[in-house]
């Protein structure tokens, strides 16, 4: 893992999650640092506070990831008298997400959607493969992708703004400058009168949406989501559907999207990657050719319901094929 000391004791699945969060927890453990006035310590954040700040700006678009060939296998111990199994979770599979494309993974539990997302973020190394970025190789380097999560993995006891400027601060942006670019975007999207709360005053779907606005402030061009509605209610869940496909259509991002959902992965993709198996490969890969901008009524349409079939059919065949 990447992450030394600190995050020594969290679990692999909370240490791989979202980016921003991870980063700030470090950045936490340094600024403790500052304040102990160990001499050298405090001349490093002394240099660093004389450097120039970096500026804040919410419209870096999408870049182009190539997923090439990226394959996992893990050491796993099944018995502690034998030496540890290599064992393949992923097999080497291809995923492309152009500048505003919105791709998704749909495949059940444990084919190795998550360990992908890991690999594309940096968190982890592929055993094979590379991840390119505008074609430039950068396999194994962090920094890339907002990266977020089903759970929201907002900090409880910090307000929504001060949630949501997280990866902000974590980059050494200027507080000012972060409020004032995090202030328009929670007034646009919904959750202008609820800056000073807490977590816990919101529902799922507005924690949710906060947690997407904090990884959009990030402002990677990439975006991975991981399963982001997966616990809401299927109400909530159609709003914050057409909510991203606003905010995608405004900020142009590349995200790839993984969901269980096939309606969900139907409505918001550009590209379908169905996964199946252990270990998980991509086993098709589908264009969803249907028009935008789109909202609610695509989902009435014909089109929409024969591409929602042929996901559902070649997940079946894939099941079937299993119990034979
Ligand atoms: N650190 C690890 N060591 C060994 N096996 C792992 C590790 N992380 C994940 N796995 C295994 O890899 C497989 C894929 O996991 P994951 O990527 O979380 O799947 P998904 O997100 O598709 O549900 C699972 O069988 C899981 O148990
Ligand atoms: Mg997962």
């Amino acid at each position: 893992m990447r992450f030394p000391g600190f995050f020594g004791g969290v679990t692999r699945r909370k240490s791989a999650g979202d980016w921003s969060e991870i980063s700030s927890l470090n950045y936490g453990h340094k600024s403790s640092l500052c304040t102990r006035g160990v001499p050298w310590v405090g001349a490093v954040c002394f240099a660093r506070k004389q450097r120039r700040r970096p500026a804040v700006s919410v419209g870096i678009q999408g870049s182009t990831l190539e997923v090439k060939g990226v394959g996992k296998s893990y050491e796993v111990v099944r018995d502690s008298k034998v030496p540890p199994v290599l064992t393949e979770v992923l097999q080497p599979v291809d995923v492309l997400a152009r500048p505003g494309e919105l791709v998704s993974i749909v495949g059940p539990s444990g084919c190795g959607k998550s360990t992908l997302f890991s690999i594309v973020a940096g968190l982890e190394a592929p055993s094979v493969g590379t991840i390119e970025i505008d074609g430039a190789d950068v396999t194994g380097t962090t920094g890339h992708v907002g990266y977020m999560l089903q759970k929201d993995m907002l900090l409880p006891w910090r307000s929504i703004l001060d949630n949501v400027i997280l990866g902000l601060e974590v980059r050494g942006v200027a507080r000012a400058d972060a409020l004032a670019a995090a202030r328009p975007l929670l007034k646009e999207y919904g959750l202008g009168d609820y800056e000073a709360a807490r977590p816990a005053q919101l529902s799922g779907g507005m924690r949710q949406r906060a947690a997407l606005l904090r990884t959009l402030l990030f402002n990677r061009p990439i975006m991975l989501l991981d399963e982001p509605f997966g616990a809401l209610d299927a109400q909530t869940r159609l709003q914050m559907q057409i909510w991203l496909l606003e905010v995608q259509a405004t900020f142009m991002k590349s995200i790839v999207f993984v969901t269980h959902d096939i309606d969900e992965a139907v409505l918001l993709s550009d590209r379908i990657y169905v996964m199946w198996g252990r270990p998980g490969s991509v086993v098709q890969e589908i264009e969803i050719d249907l028009p935008k901008p789109r909202g609610v009524e695509v989902t009435t349409t014909p089109a929409f319901a024969e591409y929602k079939e042929q996901v559902r059919s070649i997940l079946m065949r894939k099941k079937e094929e299993v119990s034979l």
